[in-house]
């Protein structure tokens, strides 16, 4: 194992009706709270008043802060700090997903900081030493695990910049889990969230060390329990077990502790961010797209892993395959789950038909020192052109 620090300062409160349990009590010693939300899913699904009501029993000053779209951009950014500035809130609660959540997290930075956040922080790597407002998240959706991490991931339309910066005083205070509030999500988009899930443990799983340690096997028990748990889901939403193991899957793979001692790849994600931020596409859907393409090129350069996966995640006999066939089986099993679970295959199909913009977008990603194979950008627009169509 290499060396490294743990901490993971969000408290976290799961299962059903948790959020009518706690939510008062982590409200308790804040006036006025930002309340922050996507498209309107919380109007229809009765989170919103379920919510509401509770604030409202609580005499809290409630400051609405709405429409925060998939993919949150820094001009969203900007709208939330300046409505947190003006109404001088003490606290966010951000309701969602990944895109509610990240962008809570860049307002409660960009709220109490006085230069632009964009390029002092997303854009370069320079340090920054501010204490953000505090931030507590109701999820519902599972999917990117940003509920336990210090992580934002934002997209800059202007410069068609979609990166992520992790600032551990970022993680929000509290996360209330409730699985029943995932029944409602649709399924194209319960299953792209599940794939990122699978994604954030693949990214992580395929970095050194090779070696015997505790993280990947921890990853290989995850991956399976993801791929088992999004079956059972798919054929019946509303199934708790199912839903309540996806919901917490997506919060290990993300709360830091499986990177521990790992390198860490997040090249896929490197790439899909760029697709979004040309494309605005789904998160999980390019990941989708990428990964079986992607580890074709690189699993080489990672045979030892590679065959573990084969063999550990997709139970797949050794019989007379040779390492090479065995890797490349593995591969080819991941690459029929997700035509299984009926993600899409090609960009073509995630809707980047302009095939002129695969050489920008392949320009424009950032290269992964944890990866088996360093990319270059002329072997991302490889990928990219193989996964065209
Ligand atoms: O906006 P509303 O109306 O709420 O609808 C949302 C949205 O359309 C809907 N939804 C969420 N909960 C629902 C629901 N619909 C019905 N019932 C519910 N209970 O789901 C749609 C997608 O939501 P979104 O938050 O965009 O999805 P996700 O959680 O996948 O987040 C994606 C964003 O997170 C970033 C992605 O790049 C993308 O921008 N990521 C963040 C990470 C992090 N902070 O650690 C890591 C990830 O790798 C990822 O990059
Ligand atoms: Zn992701």
């Amino acid at each position: 194992m290499n060396n490294f620090i743990f901490q993971n300062a969000t408290k976290v409160y799961f299962g059903q009706g948790c959020v009518r349990e706690y939510l008062g009590c982590l409200t308790r010693s804040h006036e006025t709270i930002l309340l922050a939300y996507g498209g309107g899913s919380i109007k229809q699904n009765g989170v919103y008043d379920e919510v509401m009501s509770i604030l409202r029993d609580k005499g809290k000053k409630v400051v609405e802060f709405s429409g925060i779209m998939a993919n949150p951009t820094y001009r969203k950014v900007q709208e939330g700090a300046a409505l947190a500035r003006e109404n001088h809130a003490d606290m966010i609660l951000a309701i969602g997903g990944g895109s509610v959540m990240d962008c809570c997290k860049a307002v409660s930075l960009a709220a109490r900081y006085e230069g632009d956040i964009w390029t002092d922080y997303w854009e370069r790597l320079g340090h920054i030493n501010v204490e953000p407002l505090p931030l507590g998240v109701i999820v519902t959706v599972a999917g990117t695990g940003s509920e336990c991490n210090g992580g934002a991931v934002i997209t800059n339309e202007e410069k068609k910049i979609k990166t992520g910066r992790d600032y551990p005083k970022l993680n929000p205070r509290f996360a209330l889990m409730d699985p029943t509030y995932t029944y409602s999500v649709p399924k194209k988009q319960m299953i792209s969230g599940s794939f990122d899930i699978l994604s954030h443990i693949m990214e992580t799983y395929f970095s050194e060390p090779n070696e015997d340690n505790v993280s990947d096997d921890i990853m290989e028990a995850l991956m399976k329990s993801v791929i088992r748990n999004l079956r059972v889901a798919i054929q019946n939403p509303e199934d708790y077990t199912a839903r309540s193991n996806l919901m917490w899957d997506a919060t290990m793979a993300e709360n830091r502790i499986i990177k521990m001692g790992k390198k860490c790849d997040f090249e896929c994600h490197n790439m899909e961010h760029q697709l979004g931020a040309y494309t605005n596409c789904n998160h999980g859907c390019g990941l989708a797209v990428l990964h079986p393409v992607y580890y074709r090129h690189i699993y080489q350069a990672g045979l030892p892993k590679f065959v573990r996966f084969a063999e550990n995640v997709w139970n797949i006999p050794r019989d007379h395959r040779t390492d090479e066939e065995l890797a490349l089986a593995g591969i080819q099993a991941l690459a029929d789950f997700i035509r299984e679970i009926g993600l899409p295959t090609t960009l073509k199909e995630l809707g980047l038909t302009d095939k002129a913009l695969l050489r920008p977008i392949a320009d424009s990603c950032g290269i992964s020192a944890g990866s088996y194979k360093t990319m270059t950008h002329e072997e991302i627009l490889e990928i990219f052109e193989e996964c065209f169509e």
